[in-house]
């Protein structure tokens, strides 16, 4: 809410697309990407039931009208992504999954998927440089 809010007053206007997702939810995201996508790529965009940070309840598909509310790349090259990208520790949150870091989270670039690690930890997450799995397995915290 303060993200978004903060965001507001700013003039850029961020939604939230997904946020806590269950196993059974999980589970039906992953299958429709399959079927989508076949197994190959659905496995670098979507997680399986039990390995999803949504299902942690802290995270949050981040959204605007500049990409038509969608979960797609180029939103990172928005105004509205741009934003996101350089407030979002100020705030508690770190993006989970950066470019070019596939081979490091196993999963392509999400501009828009954001998760909580609370203030302290975030400003201490960016300032590593890492990416946020490596920052976490550093500290001893990863999932
Ligand atoms: N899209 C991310 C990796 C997830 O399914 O949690
Ligand atoms: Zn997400």
């Amino acid at each position: 809410v303060q993200l978004l809010g903060a965001a507001q007053a700013q003039g850029v206007e961020l939604r939230i697309r997904s946020s806590f997702r269950s196993y059974e939810e999980q589970a039906r995201t992953f299958q429709f990407w399959i079927d989508q996508l076949g197994e190959a790529q659905a496995r670098r965009e979507s997680a399986p039931p039990g390995n999803s940070e949504h299902q942690l309840g802290t995270t949050a598909d981040v959204i605007s009208r500049s990409v038509g509310w969608e979960l797609i790349e180029p939103f990172g090259a928005t105004t509205e992504g741009k934003w996101l990208a350089a407030h979002v520790a100020e705030y508690g949150f770190a993006i989970s999954y950066p470019p070019n870091s596939e081979q490091t989270t196993g999963y392509v670039y999400e501009p828009w998927h954001v998760r909580y690690i609370g203030k302290a930890c975030a400003a201490e997450a960016q300032a590593s440089g890492l990416i946020l799995v490596q920052f976490l397995e550093r500290v001893g915290a990863a999932r």
